[in-house]
């Protein structure tokens, strides 16, 4: 097949987990470029008024599936009403505390969703496949930044879960070279699209840093806990590669064109190659947004690590693709989202 320009966008990809944080912009992102999106979901982590949202900011339609990915007569449904070009495969729990508290329901839905998606798309001979993966694919770190070659081992069940399907992917490859994966490895997704209609909206108490400053720039929450101020980084907190979640979309668009010119299996950090700490974020956010954020300093979380970045040398050459949105956008979006969409 041929892929000129004007082909190209009418390419029709699933997005599993489209409703999710990461899901629902990429879904954006692909829409304005004229690709047609069809969405599976099962909603356990996000809400079905997404998809108006989604209808609203790209003016297009988008069909939707409410159901698991776990369920392949559903996923048979899916690939006989619609002539799938691609797959995105957002859809599996993220939680690394609750992973470590609750292993097998990581291991059973993040792996029988991926083999369940991968035997249906074989059927359907669907073969290009992008993969969310994660940075924690590379425990600790020996040395900064991180590049897409350096040994990977995690330290929790979410981590061991995308280490486990990166292998089963490149199995897969292996026994059938006609398909074409490209494996993602995001660093820290924050912010929230620009028309403040779609963000990250986590149920209870974050886990995660930017959405606890939110929810106490807003207070809704008392105090930020900083976990320890004696790393061996610019002001002793921990350093991270955060990158805008519209930017991490982008990174989608990009892999999706490399699938439709060459065969093969690509693996790619998607982050800025920039590290902030957790002061840094706290400062710029307040300074930002002209709001107060309470914080103290508190013990180290255990497991974490001091300083986490990107060599993106890879993704730019080759999926000619670099994040722009800077950390000032990052935290100006990512409160927008939250006022705008405060009960
Ligand atoms: P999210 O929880 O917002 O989105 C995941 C979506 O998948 C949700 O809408 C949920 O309802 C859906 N889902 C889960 N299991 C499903 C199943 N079996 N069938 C159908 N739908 C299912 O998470 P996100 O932040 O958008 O992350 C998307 C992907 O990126 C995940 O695989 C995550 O592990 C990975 N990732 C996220 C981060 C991050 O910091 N957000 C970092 C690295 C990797
Ligand atoms: N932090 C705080 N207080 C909080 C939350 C976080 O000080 O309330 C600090 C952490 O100690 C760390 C930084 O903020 O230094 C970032 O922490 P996050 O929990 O936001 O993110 P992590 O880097 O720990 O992990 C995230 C995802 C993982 C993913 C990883 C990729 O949770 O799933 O990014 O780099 F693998």
């Amino acid at each position: 097949m041929s892929y000129n320009n004007c082909e190209v966008n009418r390419l029709k990809i699933l997005v599993t987990g489209g409703c999710g944080y990461i899901g629902n912009h990429t879904c954006c992102e692909l829409l304005e470029r004229d690709y047609e999106v069809v969405i599976i979901d099962n909603l356990s982590n996000s809400k079905v008024e997404v998809i108006d949202k989604i209808k609203d900011i790209t003016s297009k339609d988008v069909r939707f599936y409410k159901g698991d990915v776990c369920d392949k007569e559903l996923l048979r449904k899916v690939f006989k009403e619609n002539k799938i070009d691609a797959v995105i495969h957002f859809a599996g729990y993220k939680a690394v505390g609750e992973s470590v508290s609750m292993p097998l329901k990581y291991y059973r839905n993040n792996l029988d969703s991926t083999l369940s998606l991968c035997e249906i798309m074989k059927e359907f001979n669907c073969k290009k496949l992008v993969f969310s993966s994660s940075a924690t694919v590379y425990g600790l770190p020996k040395e900064l930044p991180i590049k897409e070659s350096f040994p990977l081992s995690t330290t929790n069940p979410y981590g061991t879960t995308k280490l486990v399907i990166e292998g089963i992917l490149k199995d897969l490859y292996k026994s059938d070279n006609s398909w074409s994966i490209v494996i993602l490895r995001y660093f820290n997704p924050i912010g929230a699209h620009s028309s403040g209609l779609i963000g990250e909206d986590p149920n209870g108490i974050p886990n995660n840093l930017m959405p606890y400053i939110v929810k106490v720039a807003t207070k809704e929450l008392e105090c930020l806990s900083i976990f320890g101020n004696d790393y061996d980084t610019v002001d002793g907190t921990g350093v991270r590669d955060y990158i805008h979640v519209v930017d991490l979309a982008l990174g989608h668009v990009a892999a999706i064109d490399k699938l439709k010119k060459s065969n093969g299996l690509f693996t790619y950090n998607l982050g800025t190659g920039k590290g902030y700490s957790v002061l840094e974020l706290v400062n710029t956010f307040k300074e930002v947004n002209n709001v107060d954020v309470n914080y103290k300093i508190v013990d180290r979380r255990p497991g974490d690590i001091a300083k986490c970045y990107a060599d993106t040398t890879k993704a730019s050459n080759e999926l000619h693709w670099h994040a722009t949105k800077t950390i000032e956008d990052m935290c100006r979006d990512s409160y927008n989202f939250v006022i705008k969409n405060r009960k």
